[in-house]
């Protein structure tokens, strides 16, 4: 798009009402798209951000199976929590509607329709699993199995989260049905398939060419590597009992995969939006001058990247999206974040511990969002972001303007006189921050985004502690009304850069300086009478409160309940594997010399618990390594063990005892740690002795 676009249409992922909403997806879709949609709003822009619940598909079956009600009470009962958790939140959907609402029937039946006569579809009898127990077919989340790809045993039959393939269920190993634990039998059925294949052409181009540069490298690697597997066709009917009705002859009984009736809920959710704001729905998603933007975790890469662009493709009269800027996911604690298991900080449940802090959150999630790879939420790390960043720096800033404006001044903004070097200089550095902020956003990087506000905040309360304007407030009242009048610019301008981020306090500070609407950006980049002299604030409140550790502590051990009632799962499917690092290139991996070794000798190192001294012949020499292995293994039983040694590792001194490589190491599914066995097929990409040389490589 070379002009600038005449409007944004802003997607968030359409959650799944079998289950209220917790940190994951607030830190991976909802607060990124609210921060973005919010800025361009700023700007002035004509912006509309929408999402709605997706209430089809087999979670919420099972779901319902599981808890003895019908499909439709669980999705009464979780899209009245979801709606309210992203109202407490601040996450300022233009609508947000549900795919169980006939506007959304109605549109997702037209679209099939239109494929269908178009001739997009191919119409198959095939061999699908099925359930004889159960007297069901299996598809998506009623099958898990093993996926031929990676080899995790929890793959589902749409999809391997673990690998992020799409699936076939007949694709999956040893498969088995999760309703009656029963290996499912083959039955013939026909079903309508969208063949991606044919696509595959118009993907390259658009994407691999178009998109190279400007997409984020998680979302365009993944789009990449399932392009270059070649695509096949995919089906998007299946035969359950919820969802909506197939709306051709011959298909009766059968229903829309729910991933092809989804993402058409972002149109049905502006159609609804424009019935009732008297618009046209049509610019939104037609115009070619529209900036469409799809907000997701990475687990819904395919769907938004392949899938749905083939589908908007074929219907022919569709925008497609600019981007996709998908998240990697965020784990707690050290644990994968997990509905069944209960292991999340549940929003609603959050509000009612921390009433009124939804900033704190959405500001502890930004700082930490998992914008290129999976991140860690910790309570202290959330307890720290607060106490040390938005009450010492940022609330300390505010709450000295006010009250020292209101003690020397009855809170009316002083006279500029006349600004020194110094003014000048941090007055300049203030108006460049629109722009930094801006551009960080619009490059959808929004960590780095709210670390430059938090430089904004840090540039006013460095500049009231070298100017001390209390100390001269008697012997130079001139001076002071100066460095007042400068430092209330910055609290100005902080009150509208903060808006996307934090909301609330946006509008917190904005009543407490009589600002009646947000400043917008150009004005703070070109003017520098923000707050005019003359014009009266209010009086002081405080904008954040330190969490004492009791506070922290308390959900801490809430947490831990949670890993005692689920002990005997937590070892082996909630542990963790280890958040994925930072891409790598080939070449950084061609780098290490990597060679099978015969462990020769092994002893303790004298006063240390956790080092082994090791003789190990790597078959280029026979050289010594110190080892972190000792709490795991005996010297006497590791003699003999053949081993994998990075051998071209710098050498490191470890308590007078040179290091001459690295015993790579992992850990098995029940966590305790093992060799890297040449001769097993441990993963060779997990580990390292803890020692090594100095830096791990897991
Ligand atoms: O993964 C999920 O939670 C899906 N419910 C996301 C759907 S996004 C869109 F396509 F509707
Ligand atoms: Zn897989």
């Amino acid at each position: 798009m070379l002009q600038p676009p005449k409007r944004y249409t802003i997607t968030a992922a359409l959650p799944y009402t079998n289950g209220p909403i917790h940190i994951g997806h607030l830190a991976g879709v909802y607060v990124p798209s609210d921060i973005y949609s919010r800025y361009l709003r700023l700007q002035g822009k004509d912006v509309l951000f929408v999402c709605g619940s997706d209430e089809h598909g087999v979670a919420i079956s099972m779901k319902a199976k599981k808890e003895g009600v019908t499909p439709q009470e669980v999705i009464d009962k979780y899209d009245g929590i979801i709606r309210k958790s992203f109202l407490d939140f601040g996450i300022s959907f233009d609508n947000y509607s549900r795919t169980s609402a006939k506007i959304h029937h109605d549109t997702a039946s037209e679209f099939f329709k239109k494929l269908y006569d178009n001739g997009d579809f191919i119409e198959e009898v095939t061999e699908q699993l099925y359930d004889a127990k159960a007297n069901q077919f299996l598809a998506d989340r009623f099958v898990v199995g093993t996926c031929p790809k990676c080899g995790n045993e929890e793959a589902y039959g749409d999809q391997c989260e673990k690998c992020g393939s799409t699936l076939n269920a007949t694709d999956l190993i040893n498969p088995k049905s999760t309703i009656t634990g029963e290996t499912p039998i083959l039955k013939s059925t026909k079903h309508w398939f969208l063949p991606l294949n044919r696509y595959e052409n118009f993907l390259k181009e658009w994407i691999l060419v178009g998109h190279k540069n400007d997409w984020k490298p998680n979302v365009y690697g993944q789009v990449k590597s399932w392009i270059d597997g070649g695509l096949e066709p995919r089906a998007v009917t299946r035969d359950l009992d919820w969802g909506i009705d197939v709306p051709v002859a011959g298909a009766e009984g059968k229903k829309l995969y729910v991933w092809f009736d989804a993402p058409i809920g972002y149109i049905s959710s502006t159609k609804e939006w424009a019935q009732r704001e008297g618009k046209d729905w049509e610019p939104y998603w037609k115009d070619k001058d529209t900036k469409l933007v799809h907000f997701i975790g990475k687990d819904n890469i395919v769907f938004h990247c392949i899938i749905f662009p083939a589908m908007l493709k074929a219907e022919g009269s569709y925008i497609l999206p600019d981007n996709v800027p998908a998240n990697e996911f965020l784990n707690l604690e050290g644990n994968k974040l997990s509905t069944s298991k209960n292991w999340a900080v549940w929003l609603h449940e959050y509000l009612e511990e921390f009433p009124n802090q939804q900033d704190v959150l959405r500001y502890a999630l930004t700082s930490n969002a998992p914008e290129t790879k999976d991140n860690d939420f910790t309570w202290k790390d959330f307890q720290a972001r607060n106490n040390n960043e938005l009450v010492a720096i940022y609330g300390n800033f505010i709450n000295r303007v006010v009250v020292l404006t209101n003690k020397y001044y009855e809170g009316i903004v002083p006279n500029a006189n006349e600004l020194s070097d110094v003014d000048e200089a941090t007055l300049t550095e203030l108006k460049a921050y629109p722009a930094v902020i801006s551009s960080s956003i619009e490059r959808y990087r929004f960590r780095e985004a709210l670390s430059e506000l938090m430089n904004v905040a840090r540039l006013g309360n460095k500049y009231l502690a070298d100017e001390e304007p209390w100390k001269m407030v008697k012997t130079d009242p001139a001076r002071v009304q100066t460095q007042m009048y400068v430092a209330l610019q910055i609290a100005a301008a902080l009150s509208s850069l903060c808006e996307p981020f934090l909301p609330f306090t946006a509008t917190k500070l904005s009543r407490i300086l009589k600002i009646d609407s947000p400043l917008n950006w150009k004005t703070i980049a070109d003017a520098s009478d923000l707050l005019p002299s003359g014009h009266r604030i209010g009086e002081a409140e405080l904008l954040f409160s330190k969490i004492e550790d009791e506070e922290i502590q308390k959900q801490i051990d809430k947490l831990e309940a949670t890993k005692t009632a689920n002990k005997d799962e937590i070892a082996s499917s909630l542990a963790m594997t280890e958040p994925q690092k930072e891409l790598i290139q080939f070449d950084d991996f061609s780098k290490m010399d990597l060679r099978v070794g015969t462990i020769l000798e092994a002893e303790k190192m004298p006063k240390a618990n956790k080092l082994l001294i090791l003789k190990v012949d790597t078959g280029i020499d026979v050289r010594t390594i110190v080892s972190g292995i000792a709490e795991s293994f005996k010297p006497e039983d590791i003699i003999g063990k053949q081993v994998t040694v990075l051998v071209n590792l710098a050498p490191r001194n470890l308590r007078g005892v040179e290091s001459q490589g690295m015993i790579l190491m992992t850990n098995d599914t029940e966590g305790k740690l093992v060799f890297v066995n040449p001769d097993t097929s441990t993963s060779l990409s997990t580990g390292s002795d803890g020692v090594g040389n100095g830096e791990t490589i897991n």
